[in-house]
């Protein structure tokens, strides 16, 4: 956890992303970086064609498939540009010309994916939040598919609504999930995915790497307009080497995939969300200064949003939580109010931190 030493007092950061990492974790990286696997030379000087870094890029892949129970016929890539990158290359890898797609509209990020995809195909939104302001999920009784579009796609976790999928439907054709924010913080059914595409930068390490897990059959002949760099099918063909990975996201990626196995895998690490998520809203619902809008059965377990019900506190709120080493509660830009980001590294001692602080402030100020 972010822990600087010379502080007397350890500081935790709810940050939605780049977000903490796991002290293990931070120190490993300080001990090897000037030599990395007795090569004498630092990861960061490692060639990605060097025996070495393909073994961990190996590795790595290992780990992944062995803790999301990945089936043989997905492919893993390891590609930059993060998952906005994704939200242009999604529709250009999977549809033919012409071809639609369908999109959930559940909040923020997947506006974004829908705004970005419909540069490059028609898109039909399935349903929208937006009616509630994106404060609840639509149900999925009235998704309405088109099954004949190329593919269905979601956002499992709304990170500045903080609104989560529960539950993945079983469609005929390929379901692709945005898992930027809860990827490795459950457990989840891959076969019933297309593609699942993330950054790493929140449960997975750092910025720069995107992970994509995508069927074996969706691995087309790239259009001609599209660059190779940018093509499944290329990527998957050369082991995610057709250009540089971003390699030391890659080796933190590695770290992180240890850590959660060492930590129990998935099914650890769901406890620990739900462990973490039900403490905090726990305390919103019994208070009589906060308040959190999205209904119980909707609520994320990674990214909690809520807000002050006298919204004039909140300048307050935020600089008195960082005296007591809380850090970066502010909400989203786009949504406003507070967010706490309870990704895989932040530990229970942080959650009980803010638990304790939000009581003193509601005595103080409510
Ligand atoms: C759900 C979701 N999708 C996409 C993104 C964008 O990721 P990136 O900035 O790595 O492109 C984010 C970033 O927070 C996100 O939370």
């Amino acid at each position: 956890m972010a822990c600087i030493s010379s502080e007397p007092t350890e500081r935790y950061s709810f940050a939605a992303g780049p977000a903490m990492l796991p002290s293990a974790v931070l120190t490993q990286i300080q001990n090897e970086l000037p030599d990395w696997n007795h090569s004498g030379f630092s990861l960061l000087e490692q060639p990605f064609t060097s025996p070495a870094f393909k073994q961990l890029m190996a590795e790595t892949e290992q780990n992944l498939r062995k803790l999301l129970s990945a089936p043989h016929n997905y492919r893993v890539l390891f590609v930059q540009g993060g998952a906005s990158a994704q939200f242009g290359l999604v529709p250009l890898n999977l549809l033919r010309t012409g071809q639609s797609a369908d999109y959930l509209e559940s909040g923020h990020w997947a506006r974004k994916a829908i705004m970005e995809a419909r540069r490059h195909a028609p898109i039909n939104v399935i349903a929208s939040g937006s009616a509630e302001h994106f404060t609840a999920l639509p149900a999925l009784e009235d998704w309405r598919c088109n099954p004949n579009a190329g593919y269905c796609h979601i956002t499992s976790n709304e990170t500045g609504n903080g609104l989560q999928l529960q539950q993945f439907p079983d469609l005929p054709i390929p379901l692709v999930a945005d898992m930027t924010s809860d990827i490795f913080t459950r457990p989840i059914p891959v076969e019933r995915f297309g593609l699942i595409y993330a950054s790493a930068q929140k449960n997975l390490g750092v910025a720069g790497l995107c992970l994509l897990i995508v069927r074996n059959d969706l691995l087309r002949p790239p259009r001609p307009s599209l660059p190779s760099a940018l093509s499944y099918a290329v990527q998957a063909e050369q082991q995610s080497r057709f250009n540089t990975p971003p390699t030391f996201a890659l080796y933190v990626a590695e770290l992180m995939l240890r850590w959660i196995r060492n930590q129990g895998g998935l099914t650890a690490m769901a406890a620990a969300s739900e462990a973490k998520s039900r403490q905090l809203y726990r305390c919103i619902d019994q208070s009589d200064l906060f308040r959190c809008r999205q209904p119980i059965a909707h609520r994320s377990k990674v990214n909690v949003c809520f807000e002050l019900r006298e919204p004039r506190l909140l300048p307050a709120f935020l600089v008195e939580a960082e005296q007591h080493g809380l850090h970066h509660l502010v909400g989203h830009a786009a949504v406003g109010g507070i967010r706490a980001s309870l990704y895989n590294a932040m530990p229970m001692a942080g959650v009980n931190r803010l638990v304790e602080f939000m009581t003193r402030f509601e005595r103080i100020h409510g």
